[in-house]
């Protein structure tokens, strides 16, 4: 095999090694080191340099040097008007000699001709400069021939895509983590929306002040008990924050009524879950069922609820959820015509309703949660802010609690006791 064929097999075989770095994009550095050494090693270069240049700021970084010394600059800038020049200039190897019209070169001249600078090449895909070759003599002192340039060209080109490659990337990136912290602060924005609408809700109803807020919250502890993922959890909460939001409309005479109402103002009252499903059905929530839990929160597993008297698996779960909380809250909170239940009372009403009223795995959750305080296995103080350390702390809590968790578990299934 003769020389110039054996060059262009090695020639082919080092643009091969440089393609298959450049595909493979774990470690772009290393990519950029490996292949710059192939480019020099396939012409046997002594030293050279490989520059990324950023537009933003003009920035020419050095990726990769060799034989360049300590005193070479790692990071340079180019002026706006070399890099349009070298985009004119194309992909072709530039000269020292003719680069020295440059800014960039008239700036650094005295360190790139003491570095024999002799060829630079600027990198360039669709139409952008991502970087610059710069390649000092050969080895063999010869000077670099039309064949030398082509493969230097044909290698840099690759290198460029790596480059581009990568650019591409870190603005996806950073476009998805602009995407991220926009759908955050929106989360957080419909968040405060619903909480202050919780708030207003509440501020109509005198007497069972903070009800809405926290329904929202013990919808939440019921949920986070069964394991599901945070997404679906604040929408628990927020179905629970809003579930009363059809009492907007209803009259507050009859909200704020300090006597049992009449069952013609009852009718009037019991309207709002279904205005309630009203309001909240244009809304377009980031979470599902929001207007259902407003619409059913009343119903019960024994058919017995309202508006339409479904029944266990005919109400969506999400209500279930809320309804439960609606009841706890209801019955540990003080009412004009109700002073608030003992907790031992409270407790033993979820025990007895569970099945009838009350889904069993959603009264076991939330007995698990309260007990979970209650035995310092949880961190969290949510219960014991929301009904009061005392209230919370009575003596007989843990033990019914336990009583109620291996009763449920034990009996099976109450949800077929009930439909029996
Ligand atoms: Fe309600
Ligand atoms: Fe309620």
């Amino acid at each position: 095999m003769s020389e110039p064929q054996q060059k262009l097999i090695h020639t082919f075989s080092a643009l091969a090694d440089i393609g298959q770095e450049v595909a493979h994009k774990y470690n772009f550095h290393e990519m950029i080191r490996t292949s710059f050494h192939l480019l020099l090693g396939s012409l046997a270069i002594m030293r050279g340099g490989i520059a990324r240049y950023s537009r933003l700021g003009n920035e020419l970084n050095f990726l990769a040097v060799r034989g360049l010394g300590d005193d070479f600059p790692v990071s340079t800038s180019i002026d706006p008007a070399d890099e349009l020049e070298f985009l004119s200039a194309g992909m072709s190897p530039i000269e020292l000699s003719q680069a020295k019209m440059l800014i960039f070169f008239q700036q650094y001249q005295p360190i790139v001709e003491k570095k024999g600078i002799e060829l630079i090449i600027p990198m360039i895909v669709h139409d952008e400069l991502v970087g610059l070759v710069m390649l000092g003599e050969k080895a063999s002192g010869e000077p670099f021939n039309s064949a030398d340039r082509a493969i230097v060209q044909a290698m840099a080109r690759h290198i460029g895509v790596g480059i581009y490659q990568r650019n591409l990337m870190m603005e996806l990136e950073r476009k998805a983590e602009q995407n991220r912290r926009m759908y955050e602060e929106m989360r957080l924005t419909y968040a405060d929306t619903v909480k202050s609408f919780a708030a207003a809700i509440d501020y109509k109803d005198k007497y069972t002040e903070g009800h809405s807020v926290r329904v929202g919250k013990y919808s939440e502890l019921i949920a986070r008990q069964l394991d599901w993922s945070d997404e679906r959890i604040e929408g628990v909460a927020v179905a629970g924050y809003l579930h009363d939001v059809g009492k907007l409309t209803v009259e507050r005479n009859i909200i704020n009524s300090p006597q049992r109402i009449d069952a013609k103002e009852s009718a009037e009252l019991n309207k709002h879950p279904a205005v309630g499903y009203e309001i909240l059905l244009p809304i377009h929530h980031p979470y599902t069922d929001v207007p259902l839990a407003a619409k059913y929160h009343h119903e019960r597993l024994d058919g017995r609820g309202y508006p339409d008297g479904l029944s266990d698996n005919e109400i969506p779960y999400i209500a279930k959820i809320v309804a439960l909380a609606d009841s706890f809250d209801a019955m540990t909170t003080n009412r004009p015509y109700k002073a608030r239940r003992p907790a031992n009372e409270v407790v033993e009403d979820l025990q007895r309703n569970s099945g009838k009223q009350f889904a069993p795995e959603l009264v076991t959750a939330l007995c698990e949660g309260m007990l979970s305080e209650l035995e310092g296995t949880s961190k969290d103080r949510s219960f014991r802010k929301l009904l009061g350390r005392e209230y919370m702390e009575a003596s007989e809590m843990v033990p019914m609690l336990k009583d109620i968790l291996n009763g449920i578990n034990a009996t099976g299934p109450l949800t077929l006791i009930a439909s029996h």
